[in-house]
């Protein structure tokens, strides 16, 4: 791996410990203002602080990040279908890398939708972002997306489509936890994986018991959006996420450390 592309993935995925918590704010490319994420800068600027990068769209960077503000970007570059349409595998590449480039993003993301009516054009795209990124040293990471069809994210699938997205070359991958089998889907991925945590959980502890059993089975992190900013809680739960990441907390003592120990606000 070149020296450039290593040291921007050092930014996202900590070297002392291979971990990383990432936010995930990029729900509007396709979903529009999202709950409790209408208005950008005033649901992520106070997470800023906890979040090890942010994975999130050029238009959302530039008119809601302070640009001093110095948090890593993974910055989304795929798009083309909205929430309305029936087949959400219909994106391609929407951002150049030059843009990633004068942003400073440390990586750059897109979707493949393996199975799905477009996953030829996705995949191919992924491969052309890939050579693109070693050209200029920008990681890849790949979201393995499945689109509506929720009843995809078992470990057969999942395994499919991160071992693909790493023979493509992605540098790492963002896909969905599974149970069981997901310790299988991180062994056969011969990169780092992060788990999105999907629409929000019922509650506190299954979000925490997710992230906890995803790094338990080996994922190198979290990609983490509406579980934690659609909280009432949202400062407590990335503390709470980060305690499970990056200390090895339980999800109990992160709950009662951040959540039920009154330090948490919104
Ligand atoms: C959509 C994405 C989102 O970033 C994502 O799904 C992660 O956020 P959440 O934890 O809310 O699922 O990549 O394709």
């Amino acid at each position: 791996m070149d020296w450039g592309l290593q040291n921007r993935l050092s930014r996202i995925i900590r070297p002392t410990d291979g971990h990383t918590v990432m936010l995930a704010v990029d729900h509007g490319y396709f979903l529009g203002p999202t709950r409790r994420l209408e208005i950008p800068r005033k649901t992520i600027e106070p997470l800023i602080p906890y979040a090890d990068a942010l994975m999130i769209t050029r238009g959302v960077v530039r008119t809601s990040i302070d640009p001093g503000s110095n948090v890593p970007i993974v910055l989304r570059v795929s798009g083309g279908a909205s929430v309305l349409n029936e087949d959400l595998s219909h994106e391609a590449v929407t951002t150049s890398m030059d843009d990633a480039l004068r942003i400073n993003a440390s990586a750059v993301a897109l979707s493949i939708f393996v199975g799905a009516p477009h996953e030829h054009d996705s995949l191919v795209s992924l491969g052309s972002l890939v050579n693109e990124g070693e050209a200029r040293g920008m990681p890849v990471l790949a979201v393995t997306a499945v689109g509506k069809e929720l009843e995809k994210r078992d470990a057969r699938y999942l395994s499919l489509a991160c071992r693909m997205a790493a023979e493509f070359g992605a540098h790492f991958v963002k896909t969905y936890y599974c149970d069981p089998g997901f310790e299988k889907v991180v062994e056969s991925c011969p990169v780092p994986i992060v788990v999105a945590g999907g629409p929000k959980l019922d509650t506190e502890m299954d979000a925490l018991g997710l992230t906890h059993d995803a790094i338990q089975a080996g994922a190198a992190g979290v990609d983490m959006g509406r579980n934690i900013w659609q909280s009432d809680h949202a400062i407590g739960m990335i503390r709470a996420v980060r305690a499970i990441v990056h200390e090895r907390a339980t999800p109990k003592e992160a709950h009662e450390a951040y959540l039920k120990g009154g330090k948490a606000k919104r």
